[in-house]
């Protein structure tokens, strides 16, 4: 990249977690090898067995609350507390890697595993323990009524208004880890591609959003971002 920028967004998918040890969605082994999206990701699937889908993500904790960042998450750190201006992190992952890492400005627009809203009161709460079916809200004493904070297929994602602005005024969108094909994120690319930005993809393939990138850097997150940052950050120097 060759300039310096005044509003870097950062969008990350499951690949930048991948060299943390954390399995992605749509790889040989990925998650959905295993499971059906429409028992374990969406909101019919929840309504019609809340216990089955609240199993998958009980299972899916433990590992998520032992995974460590990788050098990917770190360079995030060190740009944003090396760069001059604003660096923001919209991510798709469920994972809290992000936040070990020492990441600011952190957006979770699909949910995170560490946390649970209850759909009566609206409340959300923090846990990394496991969560039933029955269990009661400790904010409105209902039973039955709480879900992972995981955005299912069906519905909104989160701070979009927050990302909207965040991606119609940024000059540089990087975009780590992510296949391209998952609505409404998918299309961020675009948004930011047409408000001015220049666009940057790090992925280990070519991706179905391939053509809306100036920059395509083929390789793995853990490498190819912190090579990034180093540009970047050069450029200040
Ligand atoms: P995917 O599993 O669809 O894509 C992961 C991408 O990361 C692929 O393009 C891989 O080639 C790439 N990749 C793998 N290892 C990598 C590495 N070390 N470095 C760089 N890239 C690597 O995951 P997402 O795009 O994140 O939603 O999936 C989007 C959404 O689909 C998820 O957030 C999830 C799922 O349904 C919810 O659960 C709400």
């Amino acid at each position: 990249m060759t300039r310096i920028y005044k509003n870097i967004v950062i969008l990350s998918g499951a690949g930048i977690s991948a060299e943390s040890g954390l399995a992605t969605f749509r790889s040989e082994n990925g998650l959905w090898n295993h499971h059906r999206v429409e028992d374990v990701a969406t909101v019919e699937g929840f309504m019609r067995n809340p216990e089955y889908v609240h199993e998958f993500y009980n299972e899916m904790r433990p590992e998520l609350f032992e995974a460590q960042p990788n050098p990917a998450h770190f360079a995030i750190t060190e740009l944003q507390q090396n760069y001059p201006y604003e660096v923001s992190v919209i991510t798709q992952n469920v994972d809290t890697l992000h936040e070990k890492a020492g990441n600011k400005n952190v957006y979770h627009i699909h949910g995170q595993i560490n946390q649970i809203v209850c759909f009566h009161c609206g409340k959300v709460f923090e846990t990394w323990g496991d969560v039933h079916s029955d269990d009661k809200c400790e904010n409105c004493g209902a039973r039955g009524f709480l879900k992972p904070n995981i955005v299912f297929f069906g519905e909104n994602l989160l701070y979009m208004d927050k990302v909207d602005r965040l991606l119609k005024n940024c000059d540089l969108f990087i975009s780590v880890g992510t296949s391209g094909v998952v609505y409404p994120a998918a299309g961020f690319v675009q948004i930011a591609k047409f408000s001015g930005a220049e666009t940057c993809e790090i992925n280990m393939e070519k991706t179905s959003n391939n053509s809306l990138f100036d920059r395509h850097i083929y390789g793995k997150a853990g490498t190819a971002l912190p090579e990034l940052v180093k540009q970047l950050l050069g450029k200040i120097s």
